[in-house]
């Protein structure tokens, strides 16, 4: 089978190489030529973990290639792919669906002037229920019928572990009422059909909901346990203990529990506004994503804040050490992330910041040109006034506590992530503070640090 990918971004390009790792034929077509220069000598654009394996072993057995001209591409193509972004539309929050409309545009006109049998048009991106049936439209004015279908196949991957989760997903959803797209998406999806992935056949329009509802439902899930951090914090228990001792319930499961400075990233903030402006318009008033939105924006500005309050309540003139930028590990992706709401904050207040990112720093010097970029983890450290702990790559898990001590001029830690426990780092003589469990109080070993249990607000008001 042969198939045209348009967009060959994180989505597109993960989705374009593990096709052709199925064995289908694939050509990736991007607007940006400098992008598709690049991926032509085998220079892949973004970091996700194992991509240049794939792209560089199915290029070079002739199943992947790399193109702007889009009517190459849909010569002989069983189906093209739009996976292009959707980004939130400035202003009003909705999904901005220019990418998608003139991608379904210059479909429509390349399709036009090749002759073909008949091709699929499957929307990738992450797309407002009704999308699909105006890609339909866009179409059908410029195409015969006959010649075209269409179809909705939201992915749901997750950057950092992209492959694995394209090529074992939980589930593939296709969104069609036509019998030929089905047995064509049926047709390229037929390894995962051989592994028993469960594969959902839907309409367009719950196909196109079902992702917008998974995004919201998980964004939910991480505001609910960040809340419950919140109250372990004013009642002295600890949010890793609930998240365990919830997730190990069947019907709540152990994922998306982890407690954090807020979500972030390419995807839920932009999709849950998405969903919550497309609900408006139809007066079905999403009040739970409205909610989880407003909680989680006030939860990445209010980072700042609870930051300096760990620095003894002012950073004017502090030098602080920064680990992780990009709003998750393994990858190089800044959209959204944390970083980007806590950092300027922080500059703000008088601080300078010395960053360490192992692969989102060229994004990151682009994004906030103010803060000092630095070769690794210790040198950030070295003679800081604190260490802030934003992302938690592997990398930054085992860091030698020792040299840490030695190098911050003063030893406090701020983990946003809970990568450390509070007895390890109290022993290292470090004053600990992380999110939703006791508080360390100041480090054992310095002067006055003995250690001081902190009472928990609630049970300081009633004495
Ligand atoms: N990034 C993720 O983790 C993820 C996961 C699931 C779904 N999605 C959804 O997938 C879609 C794509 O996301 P992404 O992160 O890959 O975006 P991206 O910004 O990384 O890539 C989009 C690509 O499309 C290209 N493009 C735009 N218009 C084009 C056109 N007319 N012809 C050819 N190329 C064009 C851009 O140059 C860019 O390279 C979005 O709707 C997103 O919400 C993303």
């Amino acid at each position: 089978m042969r198939i045209a990918m348009i967009g060959t971004g994180y989505v597109g390009l993960v989705s374009g190489a593990c096709f052709s790792e199925f064995g289908v034929s694939v050509t990736c077509v991007d607007k940006d030529a400098g992008k598709i220069e690049r991926l032509t000598r085998g220079d892949i654009p973004i970091y996700e973990p194992g991509l240049d394996q794939l792209v560089a072993s199915n290029a070079a057995a002739g199943r992947l290639s790399f193109t702007t001209d889009l009517k190459a591409a849909l010569l002989g193509a069983d189906a093209a792919f739009i996976a292009v972004g959707t980004p939130s539309r400035r202003g009003d929050g909705h999904a901005d669906l220019s990418y998608v409309f003139a991608a379904a545009g210059e479909i429509a006109e390349a399709l036009a002037s090749i002759p073909g049998d008949r091709t699929v048009v499957v929307t990738k991106s992450t797309v407002p229920v009704g999308t699909g049936r105006q890609v339909e439209r866009i179409l059908r004015e410029a195409l015969p019928p006959g010649r075209f279908d269409v179809a909705s196949n939201p992915e749901f991957l997750r950057e950092g572990s992209a492959i694995a989760d394209f090529m074992r997903p939980d589930r593939v959803v296709i969104g069609t009422e036509n019998e030929h797209a089905r047995t064509v998406l049926r047709g390229l999806y037929r390894p995962l059909f051989l592994r028993e992935t469960p594969i959902v056949f839907t309409s367009l329009e719950s196909a196109e909901l079902i992702k917008y509802a998974a995004n919201a439902f998980l964004a939910t899930k991480i505001t609910f346990i960040n809340e419950i951090a919140d109250l372990c914090e004013a009642v002295g228990a600890d949010v890793q203990d609930i998240a365990r001792g919830i997730g190990l319930d069947g019907r709540i499961g152990n994922k998306f529990l982890h407690a954090g400075p807020g979500f972030g990233g390419s995807c839920f903030p932009k999709d849950c506004e998405a969903l919550v402006r497309s609900a408006e318009l139809v007066e079905t008033p999403l009040s739970i994503v409205e909610t989880v939105l407003r909680v989680n924006e006030a939860r990445k500005s209010g980072m700042a804040g609870r930051i300096i309050a760990a620095c003894g309540g002012n950073v004017a003139g502090k030098t602080l050490a920064v680990l992780g930028l990009t709003f998750k590990p393994n990858t190089d992706d800044m959209r959204d992330s944390p970083s980007l709401a806590i950092l300027p904050e922080l500059v703000r207040a008088g601080a300078t910041i010395r960053a360490f990112d192992p692969e989102g720093m060229s994004e990151a010097k682009r994004l906030m040109p103010g803060l000092d970029y630095c070769d690794d983890a210790y040198a950030a450290m070295d003679g800081a006034d604190g260490l802030i702990l934003i992302t938690e790559w592997n990398e930054f898990r085992a860091l030698d506590l020792a040299r840490v001590r030695h190098l911050l001029r003063q030893p406090v830690v701020i983990d946003l992530r809970n990568i450390y426990q509070p007895d390890e780092m109290m022993a290292a003589g470090l004053a600990y503070h992380s999110i939703g469990r006791p508080a360390s109080g100041r480090a054992a070993g310095q002067p006055g640090g003995e250690r001081i249990t902190v009472k928990p607000a609630s049970l300081r008001a009633i004495g």
